[in-house]
Formats: C-alpha cells, sequence, structure tokens
C-alpha cells in the first residue's frame, strides 16, 4: 500500500505478521499465550461473571461465537490489527484475558483490555499481566501504551496505576454500559517511564 507519511512509522509495516504470535512472560510466573479453541468454555464462561458483564458489553452468547472471536483474533495478528493472549498461571490454566489492540504502527500507539476469572483475582494477575505486555510491546517497537475504564470502575485503575500507567485525565461520558454512558478515565504507560514496581 502505498504510504504518504512524511516521517518514519514507529514500526514498519509487516514487523510483528512476519513472525506467529508471541507467548510473552510477565511477573510471578505467569504466561501469556494465544488463546486455544481448548479454552472456549473457560472463555464463554468468564462472561456469565457479574464484574465482567458489567464492565464488558461486547460479548460472546455461545461456544460458536467465542470460536469465531478466536478466529477473528488470529485474523487481527495476521493483518497488523491486535493481539490477544490468554493469561495463564505456570499450569497453563487460564486466569484471564488480556488484549492489545487498536494498533498504529505510525505514531506507535496500542491500546489494552483485561478481565481476570473471578476466582484469580486479588493476587496482582491483572497488574502483571498488564506490565509483562507493555515490557513486550515497548520492545517491539510502540512508544504509547493507553487503556481507558469507567471512572466507577475502581478496581481497573487500580490495575493500571500498578502496571505504571499513569492517569492522564478523564474523558467525559466516553463509554456506554448497560446502566447508561459513564466519564472514562484514561491511563497510559509511555516507552522511557519509570518501569512499574
Ligand atoms: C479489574 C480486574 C481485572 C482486576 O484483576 P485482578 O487480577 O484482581 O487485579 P490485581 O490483583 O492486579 O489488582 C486489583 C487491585 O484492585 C483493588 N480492588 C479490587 N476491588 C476494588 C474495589 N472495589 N475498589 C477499589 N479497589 C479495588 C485491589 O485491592 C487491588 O489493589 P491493591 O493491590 O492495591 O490491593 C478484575 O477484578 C476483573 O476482571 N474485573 C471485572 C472486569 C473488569 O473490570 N475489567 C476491566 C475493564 S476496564
Amino acid at each position: 500500500m502505498t504510504s504518504y507519511l512524511s516521517t518514519p512509522p514507529a514500526i514498519a509495516a509487516g514487523t510483528l505478521s512476519a513472525t506467529s504470535q508471541p507467548t510473552l512472560p510477565a511477573p510471578g510466573d505467569l504466561v501469556l499465550r494465544p488463546w486455544d479453541p481448548a479454552d472456549a468454555a473457560t472463555f464463554l464462561g468468564a462472561y456469565q461473571d457479574a464484574a465482567i458483564r458489567r464492565w464488558h458489553t461486547n460479548r460472546p452468547s455461545t461456544e460458536q461465537d467465542v470460536h469465531d472471536w478466536f478466529a477473528r483474533y488470529r485474523d487481527d495478528w495476521t493483518h497488523e490489527r491486535a493481539g490477544h493472549w490468554a493469561v495463564t498461571g505456570p499450569d497453563d490454566a487460564v486466569l484471564g484475558r488480556i488484549a492489545l489492540g487498536r494498533w498504529d504502527f505510525a505514531d506507535g500507539l496500542a491500546a489494552c483490555a483485561y478481565w481476570v476469572l473471578p476466582a484469580a483475582r486479588g493476587a496482582g494477575v491483572a497488574s502483571r499481566a498488564l506490565i509483562g505486555l507493555g515490557d513486550w510491546a515497548f520492545e517491539a517497537g510502540f512508544h504509547r501504551l493507553y487503556l481507558d475504564h469507567s471512572t466507577r470502575n475502581d478496581a481497573s485503575c487500580r490495575v493500571a496505576v500498578k502496571a505504571g500507567f499513569a492517569l492522564e485525565g478523564t474523558q467525559r461520558s466516553a463509554g456506554i454500559h448497560a446502566d447508561g454512558r459513564h466519564d472514562m478515565h484514561l491511563h497510559a504507560r509511555i516507552r522511557g517511564d519509570q518501569p512499574p514496581a
């Protein structure tokens, strides 16, 4: 495709899709790996949880939906749109989900999203997965990683701050949830920021 950019892109097109989606380490023996068809029931089950349903309005309804999502996830990598990982423990059991989407190779930007299964919460899974994902993304050439969450989602705010994503401000009325529009916090971690503790 013809490029009209007058500055070099942060990441050259084709750089990430040239190799298959990597499995990534995260602190405390977490492993971020591509989703496997065998994870479909667990993935679907996650969306029965009230908190995940509250904060994630985009959700699968059947196992077939999940397989369709997993196919789109593979396609997202191939077409350099996003990467989607299962967050697993050392025994490969799924603990949660983390994704890096909205890839912008020109400016080196990408957006993070996550959830953790109820039984795995409160042990630093989301924040550690976000640290591992961020470390890989900067290595891969991204410059700014951002995420947003409802101002009413205090746990997500805490995850972001613990993973080194500074709070930048509030986007008014930016997200729709089941109970209406919410203001959204915007957080970001920039390459060169002090590494998270
Ligand atoms: C938000 C979520 C991802 C956190 O996952 P987790 O692995 O438990 O997160 P961590 O253990 O890394 O950190 C959770 C932090 O939030 C805090 N927290 C949890 N519930 C909280 C609440 N109701 N109010 C304030 N803080 C809260 C915890 O105390 C912890 O902070 P601490 O380490 O300073 O004590 C998980 O609760 C979840 O999946 N929730 C539903 C879906 C969701 O909210 N997704 C994010 C959408 S933006």
